[in-house]
């Protein structure tokens, strides 16, 4: 995730237990000559926890040079963005807007694919404005070599608008052989766990979701292995907030660096606080690191775990879950047919439910 999962953000989490693979930002890769250098410093890998990197351009012959050095500088997955939705990208014609021309993509990953000897996998949405190219977009994907793909069922015009529609996660899963990882919305472990046996899926990526709730991996390990999943107090979630506050400022040479790092964070843990959202406004108007340590010790450290939205079922349900959005809900009742699913991914069922 840009600006969140640097080498440092990501071994913080990967100490953490459950985290199968962590991933990187995504690296710009233009047509300027690329700088190995450069590259080979995002490999930054933590034992035991496989690293995806993640590049993002639209030159065949570029793309390849870098997946290439990222592939021999160790990365254990090479991974294309086609997703990032932002104006930046979309005018260069990288990330999402390459949903637009399935057979660019196909030449891009074709040529990542004959220098990456290991695992190559790409990153997509639901399409540009419409889902009904999804298919397609998937078979050039498959077609040219990749291992896996991530879907992240938003359309680029929905940005993070409404609810993910994981309908098309089940339609990709249910008419490509590659595996399918779906993502997007996956605010609570429980329901993760269903949505990804209902779906029927290969995996879960989660992002948002797990910078508001850092044990959601640790969660869902323990409800995979039926212990009883950890309901985080004040006091740990404190904690956390201070362990990751001391590794900013130790490493962070800035001296505002760590409390815009700190201010990123905690605007996620702070949706997670059942409090009106009292405890946010307050730290992101801090000063300084104390004063965002003072905060944190008076409005977070002595609150009961009930007052936080990190109980595994989500029994707060501060956040919307794909579960019970309405055309999730609709896809629980055809999901025993796969042809019927198949015949939603059409743009009039991308609906939307704004926040
Ligand atoms: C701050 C931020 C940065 C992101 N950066 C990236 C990125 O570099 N590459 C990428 O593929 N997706 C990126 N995303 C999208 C997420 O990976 C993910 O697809 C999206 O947030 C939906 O999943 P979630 O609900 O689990 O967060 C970013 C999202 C956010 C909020």
């Amino acid at each position: 995730m840009e600006g969140v999962t640097d080498p440092l953000f990501r071994e913080v989490m990967a100490e953490r237990p459950g985290l199968g693979v962590v991933c990187t930002e995504f690296v710009r890769i233009s047509r300027a000559p690329i700088r190995a250098v450069h590259l080979r410093a995002e490999v930054v890998k933590i034992p035991g926890v496989p690293l995806s990197v993640q590049i993002m351009g639209n030159d065949a012959d570029c793309m390849a040079d870098a997946a290439g050095i990222v592939s021999e500088a160790g990365a254990d997955i090479v991974d294309i963005n086609l997703g990032c939705p932002t104006r930046k990208a979309s005018k260069n014609g990288v990330g999402a807007a390459m949903l637009k021309d399935p057979d660019l993509l196909y030449k891009v990953l074709s040529s990542m694919r004959a220098r990456v000897p290991g695992c190559l996998s790409a990153k997509i949405r639901a399409g540009w404005d419409d889902a009904t190219h999804i298919l397609a977009i998937a078979q050039a994907i498959e077609a040219a070599g990749a291992n896996f793909i991530v879907v992240h069922p938003r359309l680029r015009t929905d940005a993070f608008k409404g609810v993910a529609d994981w309908r098309i996660v089940a339609a990709l899963k249910s008419q490509i052989s590659i595996p399918v990882i779906g993502n997007g919305d996956c605010w609570y472990a429980a329901p993760a766990l269903h949505l990804q046996k209902a779906m029927q899926c290969d995996g879960i990526m989660i992002g948002r979701p797990a910078l508001r709730n850092p044990w959601i991996f640790q969660q869902m390990a323990q409800i995979r292995s039926a212990e009883t999943p950890v309901h985080p107090d004040g006091a740990m979630v404190a904690a956390f907030l201070h362990d990751l506050m001391g590794r900013f400022c130790a490493a962070l040479h800035v001296p505002t660096a760590p409390i815009g790092r700190m201010k990123e964070i905690i605007g996620w843990v702070g949706r997670a606080i059942d409090d009106d959202r009292l405890f946010l406004r307050q730290a992101l108007r801090a000063k300084s690191i104390q004063e965002i340590q003072v905060i944190i010790d008076t409005m977070i450290a002595p609150l009961p775990a009930h007052a936080i939205d990190m109980h595994s079922e989500g029994l707060l349900q501060l956040e919307k879950c794909p579960e019970n959005s309405d055309k999730n809900t609709e896809f629980s009742a055809v999901s025993r047919h796969p042809c019927a699913v198949s015949s939603h991914v059409h743009k009039s069922h991308v609906t939307r439910t704004d926040f």
